[in-house]
């Protein structure tokens, strides 16, 4: 194994971090973001247990990281291997800060490394479920049963603590001795080190959310009291500062991110918020009435509504690779917001240039665009509304739910006071029905799936089955298959049901919808939706597979 590097790659002041007064008064976790898939979800589990937290680059000062007064610090995972060339690291300075930190899996190893310990490749590699024996019931374990299910995903793993003086193990696995592990420092002006080699983020470890929260209110002394009321006059203050004197517009597609995000800005900008629902042709069915009339009986905010139908659907003319439309679709979104921006200026005569362009942008979207703060996570879909813009976009963009889970954006819903119809409806993709029809997107085809898609939808809601599934939408497939219909053979379409329940969007399982309901969407699709005479059922979790098919 080569020797831990002794220059680490930082830059003083490298990153832009947003400066102490413009963050919560309360108390701060900073999460340093190695690259992980899971960054956020630590964010959010930090946000559960009741602190403000805040997700940045590995690469900021130890300087920088005190000047943000946090209570605790927290290293992600990533995929790197610390002793790789070019492995992301962190200032070792910020061991020292007086703040107790937790490493998690590569976080814990980059620390340990940091500190003298070995990191080396191990014996057995251990994904997935492992069985932990806790040795120290307190602190970051307290209540914690002495044996307990972990979720690991590592292929090395720190060796040798025992022979470090002021290291201790707390737990282990059959093959990770330091599964983990406290280093306590003897100078009272130094804060303890805690390192847990398995994901206590993920709801794969049964005990994680209580893991998490011991290290924010036992170890780092946070009182719990964040809330997300808090996050509203945090963000309504950001906006401000961000718009300044300018105006904003907004696309809003009716579903809950959009929503929300408009509802936000409104509250911070007032009536310099314009928000424009576009028709792209790929909606479902009376999307477009549902949506203004929603809009209009409930909220003050002035809302354009532009029928791009025509437009979008020439964009996708012959176009089937899904990366592909979604790029096309990205674009012609910029266009028309441009059109749309121009034509406000010159009916309002700003003088202060463009307008920023808001957007529902939530975390999910950005990381699985392969967007987070290490710029090293993996690309799983160009999301329309991170990826699929164009690089020559002339909009400063303003996001200001990116660090949100769905489940999260619905709290802050609630707290703005929106209606249960908007916060509870299932997500509907930007992209919309373009991701929904594998292959070609033509009119007649549209059609199809948009009928198609109706029925279920009345069936999921007229079974009471709404609320308890969390994305419920119908896909035609590009297959043709041959079935009988009365004494004639027939050739034609199949369209696959999708239904999933999910907390957050990232990770979700098939939901079991009742074979009565199912037999009933089958049956009506097939006998009400001319050309299709297949309906099958979608049985795949995310992962390995996506909630959209696209
Ligand atoms: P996947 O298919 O990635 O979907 O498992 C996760 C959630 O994101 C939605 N989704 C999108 N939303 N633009 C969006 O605004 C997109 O390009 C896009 N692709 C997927 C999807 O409906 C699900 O709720």
């Amino acid at each position: 194994m080569p020797p831990p590097p002794t220059d680490p790659d930082i830059t003083a002041s490298a990153v832009s971090l947003p400066s102490r007064e413009s963050l919560p008064h309360g108390e701060i976790v900073v999460i340093l973001d190695f690259g992980s898939q899971t960054a956020q979800l630590i964010a959010r589990r930090v946000r559960e247990a009741g602190a403000f937290s805040l997700l940045i680059s590995p690469r900021a000062t130890a300087e920088q990281i005190a000047a943000l007064e946090p209570m605790g610090i927290i290293l992600s995972g990533g995929p790197a291997s610390v002793y790789e060339p070019g492995a992301p690291r962190c200032d070792p300075k910020i061991l020292d800060l007086g703040v107790p930190v937790l490493g998690i899996c590569y976080g814990m190893q980059l620390a340990c490394q940091i500190m003298g310990a070995k990191v080396a490749r191990a014996e057995s590699r251990e994904f997935g479920r492992a069985h932990l024996a806790v040795k120290d019931r307190t602190g970051l374990l307290a209540a914690i049963p002495a044996k307990t299910a972990v979720w690991m995903s590592h292929g090395d793993q720190v060796e040798g603590l025992d022979e470090i003086s002021g290291f201790t193990t707390l737990a282990s696995t059959d093959t990770c001795p330091h599964a983990a592990v406290r280093y306590h420092r003897r100078d009272k002006s130094k804060a303890d080190f805690y390192g847990v080699q398995f994901h206590p983020e993920v709801t794969h470890t049964p005990h994680g959310v209580e893991i998490i929260r011991n290290f924010v209110c036992e170890v780092c002394r946070c009182s719990g009291a964040w809330k997300m009321a808090d996050f509203l006059e945090t963000q309504r203050h950001r906006i401000t500062r961000q718009v300044g004197d300018r105006r904003v517009i907004c696309g809003l597609s009716g579903g809950v991110d959009s929503s929300v995000c408009a509802a936000l800005i409104h509250r911070a900008i007032g009536d310099r918020l314009t928000c424009i629902f576009i028709d792209t042709g790929l909606l479902r069915k009376n999307e477009r009435e549902l949506v203004e009339t929603t809009f209009r009986e409930t909220s003050r905010i002035d809302l354009r509504v532009i029928d791009a139908s025509d437009q979008f659907l020439a964009d996708l003319a012959g176009v089937t690779d899904p990366q592909e439309k979604r790029k096309r679709i990205g674009n012609r979104f910029i266009r028309i917001f441009e059109e749309a921006a121009n034509q406000l200026i010159a009916e309002k005569g700003c003088d202060k240039g463009l307008p920023l362009l808001a957007q529902g942008t939530l975390y999910p979207d950005v990381i699985e665009s392969g967007h987070g703060h290490a710029g090293q996570s993996a690309s799983i879909k160009l999301h329309h509304n991170v990826g699929g813009l164009p690089e020559d976009t002339p909009f400063e963009l303003l996001e200001p739910l990116r660090d949100l889970f769905k489940d999260e954006v619905r709290k802050l819903g609630e707290v703005l006071g929106l209606n249960d119809q908007i916060v509870w409806r299932h997500p509907f993709p930007g992209p919309g029905l373009a991701v929904r029809i594998l292959g070609e997107i033509t009119r007649e085809r549209l059609d199809v799936l948009r009928d198609a898609d109706e029925i279920l939808l009345e069936e999921i809601v007229s079974s009471n089955l709404y609320r308890s599934t969390s994305q419920v939408f119908a896909v035609l497939l590009p297959v043709k298959s041959v079935g009988v219909m009365g004494d004639g053979r027939t050739y034609e379409s199949c369209v696959a049901v999708r239904a999933v329940e999910t907390q957050d969007f990232m990770t979700a399982d098939w939901a079991r919808i009742p074979y009565a309901v199912l037999a009933t969407v089958s049956n009506r699709i097939i006998n009400e939706v001319r050309g299709v005479n297949r309906v099958v059922y979608d049985i795949s979790s995310k992962p390995p597979a996506t909630i959209e098919w696209e």
